[in-house]
């Protein structure tokens, strides 16, 4: 059924209301509205009238938007007793009721107050309430807001009363063509910690979570679909109620869906239709999914777990995707065990699980975080906790029910567990394979290290091995390493090279006492007498002389402790000697090796050859 048009609804109400100058907005006993009539509210956002669901010929009186291109009923009163034909009448008794009379007069729907009113009218707000007040007192004495059917408009509160036990809930329809009660409700149960719920014949179906007094917890989506505008308030008479408002003319509201999803839906004017969010996104939001002390999570296959530290109590079941058991702790707590046999066994720890739906019934206390902490830690019958600054501090004693991951918003909570499951088969699987790379990378990282040792041992053999090649006999002896820092250091004199050819004649091969390979030695005698002998780098690749060098350092400490005298060198050209004091009894390693290089490189300023 679609709205009727303005000059169709003039036309009805002006053939039951002809006293003119009366608001079109209401209804008295003498302006009644007969089907197919409706009446708008003041500031045209909404409409009261007949109507008859999708699929339906059946007749009910309702309200809906009246400027939206989507019929979007948000009321309806004689919900249970529709009428059959189009001979319903929508007015004020005579005891003030507001009724739905069918073609009999007979009453099918009634406000149902009981003190009767004299002067009583019913007027559609542009909220959508339609309000039954007394005329000359202006006294509310009914109101549609109070009797919710599927939707919550903005300024509308659901509420239940602590004390009295009075629901202001919604209820689903049975079917989108038949508004009658369905299987679903939502209302506020205000436990400890009040929360919204919705029921399935009566079984909770899915929980919002505590309120923080911003949003309820366990809806991740919440902070920026109300935007501050949504509200918990406890009364003094013990009513909790839930309502949020709405701005600027735009239009939103909750409403049930026929599958007993809770809606949001807020209008979008440029695709002229309503962006719908929904509170069960994913199987997680059922209640209790993944029974107790279960965790669900919707990013993973299968979305139910255990708890860490606690085990399926049905692997089977379980393993079947059947949930419902739950999970049971796999160590007793140490708290809990009277036999004291086991005395060294450590203390219970806190398992933080982040990004979570706190389990349901939560107990609440004042304490701040860290005491919250404390106390649940020293009472055994606290088996978790979890703090939010706008709520406080939450703990459990019974069961963990209810609880979810999500993948944003959510808070901490703290699962208490004997110290031997804190640590879990997976951080196990860490640890070890964390070790198992360490060790590995610890014995390659060795073997390389030994495998490079052995290769520089080698070398040194063999180059040892070279020398004493040329030690004759005597090198090999185990010696002091010390030499190097016993060695004086004096400033040598600087022999001619022509004085040091005719002291060797000319380097003669009968001179020669041996050769390495570095170089030769040769046995020589100066004009005035004395007996040399002349260390005669070879004049091969500069590489020759740094290898050498090289080699010098390392020789140097297996060198002989009475190292002969040095008494010069000769720097000439590419011609590099050292000059030795010539002694018959010393073994020819002593002239060849040693210190003399260092000394050769400080004394006659040569570090490499092509310096020279
Ligand atoms: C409709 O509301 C306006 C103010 O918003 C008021 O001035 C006017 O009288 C109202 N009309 C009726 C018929 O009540
Ligand atoms: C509904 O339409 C009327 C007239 O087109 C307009 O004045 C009014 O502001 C509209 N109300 C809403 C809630 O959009
Ligand atoms: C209305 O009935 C038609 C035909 O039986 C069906 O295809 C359609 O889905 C129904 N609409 C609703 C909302 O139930
Ligand atoms: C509905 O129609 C039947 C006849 O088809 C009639 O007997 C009955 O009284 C009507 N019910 C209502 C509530 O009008
Ligand atoms: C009105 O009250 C009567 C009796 O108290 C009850 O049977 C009936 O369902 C009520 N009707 C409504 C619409 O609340
Ligand atoms: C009802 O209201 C009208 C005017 O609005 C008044 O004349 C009449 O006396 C009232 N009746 C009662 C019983 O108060
Ligand atoms: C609502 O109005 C306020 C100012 O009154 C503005 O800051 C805000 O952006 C508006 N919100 C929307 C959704 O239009
Ligand atoms: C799941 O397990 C429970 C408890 O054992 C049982 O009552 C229920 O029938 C099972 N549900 C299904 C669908 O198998
Ligand atoms: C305590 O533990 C010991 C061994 O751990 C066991 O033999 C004994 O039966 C236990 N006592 C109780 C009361 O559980
Ligand atoms: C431990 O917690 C339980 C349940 O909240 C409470 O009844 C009991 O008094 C607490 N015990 C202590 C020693 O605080």
């Amino acid at each position: 059924m679609r709205l009727l048009s303005k000059r169709n609804l003039l036309f009805v109400l002006c053939c039951f209301c002809l006293n003119l100058g009366v608001a079109i907005d209401t209804i008295t006993s003498s302006q009644s509205i007969k089907d197919p009539g409706s009446i708008v509210s003041n500031g045209s956002a909404f409409k009261l009238g007949f109507f008859s669901p999708v699929n339906s010929t059946n007749r009910y009186i309702g309200i809906w938007y009246s400027n939206i291109s989507v019929f979007t009923v948000v009321w309806v009163a004689n919900r249970e007793t529709p009428l059959n034909d189009s001979s319903g009448v929508l007015t004020i008794s005579e005891d003030g009721n507001l009724v739905v009379l069918d073609g009999k007069k007979e009453i099918l729907w009634s406000s149902n107050i009981t003190n009767s009113v004299a002067n009583s009218s019913a007027q559609l707000m542009d909220s959508g309430n339609l309000v039954l007040q007394e005329k000359t007192t202006g006294t509310i004495i009914w109101e549609s807001f109070q009797h919710p059917c599927d939707t919550l408009l903005p300024n509308m509160k659901i509420s239940t009363n602590i004390r009295t036990g009075n629901k202001v809930q919604l209820t689903s329809w049975q079917s989108p063509s038949n508004p009658s009660i369905g299987s679903f409700s939502a209302n506020i149960q205000p436990l400890n910690l009040p929360q919204v719920f919705i029921w399935k014949y009566g079984s909770p179906y899915w929980r919002s979570g505590p309120w923080n007094k911003q949003v309820f917890i366990g809806i991740p989506t919440m902070d920026y679909q109300f935007q501050d505008g949504a509200s918990l308030i406890n009364d003094q008479e013990g009513t909790f109620s839930f309502s949020f408002t709405y701005v600027n003319g735009s239009l939103l509201h909750l409403a049930f869906n026929t599958h007993g999803n809770i809606e949001e839906r807020f209008w979008d004017y440029e695709k002229e239709d309503w962006e719908v969010s929904l509170a069960l996104q994913s199987g997680c939001d059922l209640y209790g999914n993944c029974g107790a002390f279960g965790s669900c999570n919707s990013q993973n296959t299968p979305i139910c777990s255990c708890l860490q530290g606690f085990e399926p109590k049905n692997t089977e079941e379980w393993n079947r995707g059947n949930w419902t058991s739950g999970c049971v702790r796999r160590t007793q707590l140490q708290c809990e065990r009277v036999n004291t046999s086991s005395e060294g066994s450590k203390m219970d720890g806190f398992l933080k699980l982040n990004m979570m739906k706190v389990p349901d019934f939560a107990d609440w206390s004042h304490y701040l975080e860290a005491d919250c902490r404390q106390q649940c830690l020293e009472n055994c019958s606290c088996i978790a906790y979890a703090y939010d600054t706008g709520i406080g501090c939450m703990s459990w004693t019974r069961s963990l029910i209810d609880a979810q991951k999500f993948s944003s918003a959510g808070v901490d909570l703290y699962v208490r567990l004997a110290y031997s499951d804190l640590v879990t088969k997976k951080d196990m699987k860490k640890i070890v394979t964390i070790t198992v790379i360490i060790g590995t990378v610890s014995i390659l990282i060795c073997t390389y290290l030994l495998w490079r040792w052995i290769a520089k041992h080698k070398a040194r053999k063999k180059k040892d091995k070279e020398i004493l090649l040329f030690n004759r006999g005597e090198a090999h002896k185990t010696l002091p390493s010390d030499n190097l820092n016993q060695v004086k250091v004096q400033e040598l004199p600087l022999f001619n090279f022509e004085k040091l050819a005719s002291a060797t004649n000319n380097f003669h091969l009968s001179n020669k006492l041996g050769q390495g390979g570095f170089g030769s030695v040769y046995k020589g005698k100066l004009s005035d007498g004395q007996e040399i002998a002349v260390k005669r780098l070879s004049r091969t690749s500069a590489q020759g002389f740094e290898e050498f060098m090289n080699e010098a350092v390392v020789i140097s400490k297996l060198q002989h402790r009475n190292l002969v005298r040095l008494l010069g060198c000769c720097v000439e050209g590419e011609e590099r000697m050292l000059i030795y004091e010539y002694m018959p009894n010393k073994s020819l390693d002593a002239f060849l090796f040693g210190m003399e290089i260092v000394e050769f490189r400080q004394h006659c300023s040569i570090n490499r050859p092509d310096d020279i």
